[in-house]
């Protein structure tokens, strides 16, 4: 399986970043994708400088309803319309700070996928639930109400506690979850979730890709902070398996 390395700017970036980025990120090696996913209002801009190359761009939320009266709200609809093909769900910063549910994000990927967008759906555990034993019983609730039924996207495992703290998990620990995610997919949906990518996010830095990215069932990464800066993004897509 193609591994996908996928940066998530968060809330960061500007339009005077955008074509030193893009033009650098273009060298990637061909052997991964990449798929980076800026502000909403940087879409446009990344659209239009990745114009013709493989690089591919996805938005970090969106909507769960087409069009309607949502102030400051983003339909999966626009983003297909300003170039997005994927779409990040669920993403611990957006169930902590804006209250999403699982149920909300299933709606939200329900939307992403009718737009024909491709849903990253994010579960992890926090640390506490981690200590506690629960991690595994914590993530395969995730998936259980996140994921529509004819979900046909991208699952993210990202451990909150991971997340832009510099710590990951031991190895063990990410080809456990991963296993489990991997099973609980082809539990749902048969043969057709031996098929996709299961990405770890949190902490992902070009001196650890390589051993994270090397993990079974790791299908690529989800990259916070190392992928502002296109040296380390390049850095962690050379670190990648040829699978
Ligand atoms: P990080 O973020 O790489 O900065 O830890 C990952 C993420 O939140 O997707």
């Amino acid at each position: 399986m193609r591994q996908i390395i996928a940066g998530n700017w968060k809330m960061y970036g500007r339009l005077a970043d955008v074509a030193a980025y893009t033009g650098a990120i273009k060298a990637a090696p061909a052997h991964v994708s990449l798929l980076i996913c800026p502000p909403f209002i940087l879409l446009d801009r990344f659209a239009t400088a990745l114009k013709g190359s493989s690089i591919a761009l996805g938005a970090q939320d969106c909507h769960a309803t087409p069009d309607g009266a949502h102030t400051g709200d983003i339909a999966a609809p626009m983003l297909a319309e300003a170039g997005a093909t994927h779409v990040i769900l669920g993403h611990s910063e957006r169930r902590e700070n804006h209250g999403e549910t699982n149920a909300v994000v299933k709606a939200k990927a329900e939307a992403a996928q009718t737009a024909g967008l491709i849903p990253i759906i994010c579960v992890g555990e926090a640390e506490a639930e981690r200590n506690a034993g629960e991690a595994g019983h914590v993530v395969r609730t995730q998936l259980a109400h996140s994921l529509p039924e004819n979900f046909t996207g991208i699952v993210a495992y990202e451990p909150v506690w991971a997340i832009g703290t510099g710590r990951t998990p031991a190895e063990a620990d990410v080809t456990a979850m991963h296993a489990e995610i991997r099973a609980a997919l082809i539990a749902r949906l048969g043969a057709d979730g031996q098929s996709i990518n299961i990405l770890y996010g949190g902490s992902v830095k070009p001196d650890n890709a390589a051993r994270l990215l090397a993990l079974p069932e790791v299908g690529g990464a989800l990259v916070g902070g190392a992928s502002l800066k296109a040296e380390d993004l390049l850095a962690i897509a050379a670190a990648a398996p040829r699978r």
